[in-house]
């Protein structure tokens, strides 16, 4: 009984501690560094959606705009930027309409097809797998190839395998080098489906196993490779939809998926708009951003009971948050604007797929350009870098860094009824540099954070850069690119393994330590 109380007395110290705002502070344990975060959380998604792939990536040979071999110029610079590990293709909802024949061979033989998910549009299948994977080679990303499962054919998809990866004489291998390329591609990842459990054929999971078995058994890659086969996971918090694949197809697949979209509102029937939004939404948006912690933990409890040895990976091959399109533009291709709302809700989205870097093995947001919470934003021939852009670039030190475990004490961030913690926080080591990235989410006070690093033995800080912007609802515009962009940032103090740093309100920062 006495034992029971005298916890019950520390917890409440320490959540004392934490909401009377007396002490901020992370505590990295280098002892404990030994999970690597793959590289691939930082994977990007593009689809046949909207302006993502036409306009936003690819203009066409022919294009008045600047362009590389029909790719936008300008947006390939910015994704050579921004180290893409992995690039997902072509859906989402359009990959189990898509019928990969239609977008190889002459491009003037090539039909038209309804784009009929998004917006109705004509899809000329001028972008295929040619260009699909040539873009892969040229920004030095991996191919995520989404199969499709929904519309298509256990053939279909072999003969698509067979164009892509066989270096043989085999008919699929000789059409792609009457089509130009003679080597194979090397593509590392292969969905089977996907949302099968809506968009992509509205299945019970218990059906959907029954075809994932099917499928994976003859997913098999040519040549040397061999690729991971992805099934198709949950719908956000459908954590049955993970325990049947498990149970009934663990063993056919080397990864599973998820998809969690932060919604503002908690309802998808009225989102709320990218701009313009009050306290109230902005706190909203950040708290149900951090609900991936959640999603993930109990996503990976059902994992764990088939597969304690994390041999299936988890992939979350699609987040972010997705407002209302902005007004005036099509409401099917879902454009959006991206403020410092959205660069902390990836920034602390990354601190929790770190602590989660056991079992999450890739994570590819939603989407590359133009589309729900954008990197890259286009209009005729202008381009702006987004704010969670920038994070991306201020994360990417992490890539395939060992985690340093941390234990954060942050004080509270309240507005109306809704309370998260002010400060996020996350660690890595790589080639005896120390990333470390904090974000103070509160954006009325500068809060100061005391990271301890007495378990390690850092020398000092190379360099920082921080991300700020003078209203939590603040966007970059193609009038005006700069308002959200990163600079250099010195408001700390180092000595003695202790680093104090004063975090702005509003603010993600990077700092690099040695
Ligand atoms: O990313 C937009 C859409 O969201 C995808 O096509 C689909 O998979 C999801 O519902």
């Amino acid at each position: 009984m006495k034992k029971g109380l005298g916890l019950m007395t520390g917890l409440f110290i320490l959540l004392g501690v934490a909401v009377n705002g007396q002490e901020n502070s992370m505590k990295l344990d280098f002892a404990e560094a030994n999970q690597v975060i793959n590289k691939n959380i930082y994977g990007q998604f593009a689809e046949h959606l909207g302006r993502c792939i036409y306009d936003g990536i690819w203009v066409g040979p022919d294009s008045d705009m600047a362009n590389v071999n029909g790719y936008r110029q300008d947006v390939l610079e910015a994704l050579k930027e921004l180290q893409i590990p992995v690039l997902r293709w072509p859906g989402g909802c359009f990959a189990d309409t898509y019928h990969w024949k239609d977008g190889v061979g002459p491009v003037q033989d090539r039909p038209n097809i309804e784009n009929v998910f998004w917006g109705g549009v004509i899809e000329d299948n001028s972008f295929g797998t040619h260009e699909f994977l040539n873009l892969c080679e040229i920004i030095g990303a991996d191919p995520y190839i989404s199969a499709n499962v929904g519309s298509g054919t256990v053939k279909e998809m072999v003969e698509w395998i067979e164009y892509m990866t066989a270096d043989s004489d085999v008919p699929m291998a000789n059409w792609r080098r009457e089509n130009g390329r003679e080597k194979p591609w090397d593509v590392k990842f292969l969905g089977i489906g996907n949302e099968s459990w809506g968009c992509g054929g509205d299945m019970t999971p218990e059906y959907y196993s029954d075809l994932l078995r099917q499928y994976s058994l003859y997913a098999r890659q040519y040549g040397k490779g061999k690729f991971e086969r992805v099934g198709c996971g949950a719908n956000g918090d459908d954590y049955r939809w993970t325990d049947v694949l498990m149970k009934n197809a663990g063993r056919n697949m080397d990864a599973l998926s998820v998809h969690y979209y932060t919604i503002a509102t908690g309802n998808w029937g009225s989102k709320s708009a990218a701009t313009g939004f009050d306290e109230g939404l902005y706190i909203k948006g950040l708290k149900q951003g951090l609900r991936m912690d959640e999603i993930i933990t109990k996503h990976s409890e059902m994992m764990d009971k088939y597969d304690p040895e994390k041999r299936v990976g988890m992939l979350v091959d699609e987040w972010g948050i997705w407002t209302d399109a902005e007004p005036g533009t099509n409401p099917g291709f879902l454009y959006q604007q991206n403020s410092m709302r959205d660069a902390l809700i990836a920034a602390t989205t990354f601190d929790i797929f770190h602590k989660h870097a056991d079992r999450v093995q890739m994570a590819n947001i939603a989407q590359v350009v133009n589309v729900l919470q954008a990197m890259i934003l286009t209009e005729e021939d202008k381009m702006i870098l987004t704010p969670t852009y920038h994070v991306f670039r201020m994360y990417a030190g992490h890539q395939d860094a060992v985690s340093i475990p941390v234990e954060l004490s942050s004080e509270n961030y309240s507005f109306g009824t809704d309370v998260i913690p002010a400060i996020s926080g996350t660690a890595s080591q790589k080639d005896g540099k120390v990333n470390v990235n904090l974000s103070n989410t509160n954006p009325h006070k500068s809060i100061k954070v005391t990271v301890d690093l007495s378990s390690g033995e850092v020398k000092k800080v190379n360099n920082g850069t921080v991300l700020t912007a003078p209203e939590f609802n603040s966007v970059n515009t193609f009038d005006d690119a700069d308002v959200v962009s990163p600079k250099d940032f010195s408001q700390y103090k180092f000595s003695k393994n202790v680093l104090e740093v004063t975090m702005p309100p509003l603010s993600v920062v990077a700092l690099e330590l040695e």
